[in-house]
């Protein structure tokens, strides 16, 4: 029997199946960035017994965003809107955690509060583009985090934190992947900094560490989680040993003992498949963390049961799959074909793409 439809332990969370909803930023709030109805029809309809969905990812700060649209958790009055919302996963027998989100450098001055340059560890740009609520924006020059602002976005991340919980998720995952703040201060090609966040791995390591400690403040370390994308080269990615780097990452993320760490494979660049391969990632980190782990990128039924297999992974999140498949969990089990997906509709707009996706009329 796969086990893939096997329940498995992630922490306190405990999953009935191990397909889990990967973070999805849609773009689809309303006004404040508050969460709303149409938000909480999506999420209902991708809710399954025992399954586990990962938020959108969710800025804890207006200065960590990168998506006009994007739902925020940097302010008492989105709690509401994301309590409906959880209140719908529970009570179709699911849990939620929701992924928290500082973009850095992945920004644009149209996007940031009073037109300020996006920040970053080291004054260097990506390129690529985000998205401002007129249209694309190129990345621009971001720059340098003073030493005495970095605890201050550390406390956000755990305010942020603190009202999940409030809005009733079951936990938090720190997006320390895909190129982002906690990541740009992780890897050496976009950390330069001479102070104590920044030179070795230890240093570099810091920023991620000390948001995930600010989350297991307000969660315990059983309801924390976090994203990494070690092979990841989106938003100008990169490191000259990344094998050390997240070596270093999951085994302190490991002596923190936090649920399950949520693995990027290196299949995956960006949201292109760039080539089949053997997912190492999660090989490497295996014996480096002993929680769970949930590996994701460019993953099949038959993938998802390989990787399960080999004990490299505890539990596979799906995303593409999931925007055009609200009854994924139940369609991969009965072996039922999948809708494809819709990019045109990925980022903002309606219902359209969103939550007009089909049910299969033989999935319970
Ligand atoms: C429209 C879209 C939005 C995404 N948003 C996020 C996000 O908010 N946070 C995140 O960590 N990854 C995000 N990703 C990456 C996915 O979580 C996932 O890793 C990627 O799509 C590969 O998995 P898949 O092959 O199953 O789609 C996004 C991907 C897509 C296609």
């Amino acid at each position: 029997m796969s086990k893939l439809f096997t329940p498995v332990a992630a922490g306190a969370l405990s999953l009935g199946h191990r397909v889990v909803m990967a973070p999805l930023t849609r773009m689809r709030s309303d006004p404040g960035d508050r969460p709303n109805a149409l938000m909480r029809d999506y999420y209902t309809q991708r809710a399954s017994r025992g399954g586990l969905i990962i938020s959108e990812a969710t800025p804890i700060s207006r200065q960590g965003y990168g998506y006009a649209g994007a739902p925020g958790i940097y302010d008492d009055a989105q709690i509401e809107g994301w309590r409906a919302i959880t209140d719908a996963v529970h009570g179709r027998g699911g849990q939620i955690v929701m992924q928290l989100w500082h973009v850095g450098r992945q920004s644009h001055p149209d996007i940031q509060p009073n037109g300020e340059a996006p920040v970053a560890p080291s004054a260097i740009a990506a390129e690529g583009y985000g998205y401002a609520a007129h249209g694309p924006v190129p990345f621009t020059m971001p720059r340098a985090l003073e030493r005495a602002e970095i605890p201050g976005i550390i406390a956000e991340f755990g305010a942020g934190a603190a009202r999940a919980k409030a809005a009733g998720f079951d936990g938090v995952e720190i997006h320390g992947a895909n190129g982002y703040l906690p990541d740009q201060f992780l890897q050496d090609g976009t950390n330069k900094r001479t102070d104590d966040y920044g030179g070795p791995i230890e240093n570099r390591a810091r920023f991620l560490l000390e948001v995930t400690q600010a989350a297991i403040a307000a969660f315990d370390a059983d309801r924390v989680g976090v994203r990494l994308s070690p092979s990841g080269t989106y938003g100008s990615m990169s490191d000259s040993d990344p094998r050390a780097t997240f070596g270093y990452v999951a085994s302190k993320l490991d002596e923190l003992g936090i649920a399950y760490i949520h693995v990027v494979e290196p299949r995956i660049k960006g949201t292109e498949l760039i080539a089949e391969g053997e997912p190492i990632a999660v090989h490497h980190l295996r014996a480096l963390f002993h929680g769970t782990i949930i590996a994701a990128g460019g993953f099949d039924r038959a993938g998802a049961d390989a990787v399960l297999e080999t004990g490299d992974a505890d539990a596979v999140a799906f995303g593409r799959a999931f925007i055009a498949n609200p009854d994924l969990p139940e369609r991969l089990r009965l072996g039922l074909p999948l809708t494809p997906y819709d990019r045109a509709t990925f980022y903002g707009g309606d219902a359209r793409g969103y939550t007009d996706y089909p049910f299969h009329p033989n999935a319970a």
